[in-house]
């Protein structure tokens, strides 16, 4: 994930619980089974590493965050959890399959990930993963991005974590690096928040908080995501519940 973020593992699982609820759909493509040895990048808290596991597989579970690996290993045995940069990680083993949910949009830096990944499968290994593909979030990216420039004077692209590529760029990318995309598709998916009025709050406090506002003090941060808040309130708040924007980038692709 992000070298920048700095995760807070109570809020991901408590507020934000919904991302590895969707991304048990990611492990359904992945179809994981007894016997392979699958990593899981970017694994946060460990619940989709668990439930790659239930399976029968050997699972490793690596995330940059050391904050998000000790939540793991508390709440997880049976699943080995590793600090490790998804840039340059080299593993002593080689795996049958890479697995990643909504990490690799936190990887500006794709081509070294991408790479990193082609290394540590076996010929024929299969790289299976979500992250938000181009228009994700773009919504709540351009009222951060309206609400900085505006009432700050601050540059939003600067401090922008994320990467949020187009089918065909990230395709590319994986063809370059040698491997064959056998499925991927780019679908809309407005994400439901828990909590009704405090869901974008909450959204922007877990994911943007840190990157976006990181000179804020904690009173400005909720003074200004309110005003955010107010502002997408028309276009992604129905029925007592926020939608997310979310738009999603699936696929498979094999190591040749
Ligand atoms: C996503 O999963 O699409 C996402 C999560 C956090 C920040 C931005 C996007």
């Amino acid at each position: 994930m992000s070298s920048e973020h700095t995760w807070n593992p109570e809020l991901y699982d408590n507020k934000l619980g919904f991302v590895a609820q969707y991304g048990k759909g990611v492990v359904e493509l992945l179809q994981p089974k007894a016997g392979e040895t699958i990593l899981d990048l970017g694994c946060g808290t460990g619940d989709l590493s668990v439930e790659i596991a239930k399976s029968g597989a050997k699972v490793v579970g690596m995330d940059l965050s050391k904050e998000m690996i000790e939540q793991a290993r508390e709440k997880y045995d049976g699943v080995e959890f590793i600090v490790g940069n998804a840039e340059s990680f080299v593993h002593e083993i080689t795996y049958d399959a890479v697995f990643s949910n909504a990490a690799l949009h936190w990887m500006k830096n794709s081509a070294p990930v991408i790479q990193a990944v082609h290394r540590a499968l076996k010929p024929g290994g299969r790289f299976v993963a979500e992250l938000g593909g181009k228009g994700n979030v773009e919504s709540v990216v351009s009222t951060i991005t309206d609400v900085l420039t505006q009432d700050y004077g601050i540059d939003a692209d600067q401090r922008n974590p994320w990467y949020f590529p187009s089918l065909g760029e990230y395709s590319s990318l994986l063809e370059q690096a040698g491997f064959r995309v056998i499925y991927a598709v780019h679908f809309d998916r407005p994400t439901k928040q828990a909590d009704g009025e405090a869901g974008l709050s909450h959204w922007l406090h877990g994911f943007a908080g840190d990157d976006f506002f990181s000179d804020f003090s904690q009173a400005d941060k909720e003074q200004v995501f309110e005003k955010i808040s107010a502002r997408l309130k028309d276009e992604l708040y129905a029925d007592g519940s926020w939608y997310v924007d979310y738009r999603r980038l699936r696929f498979v692709a094999l190591k040749e």
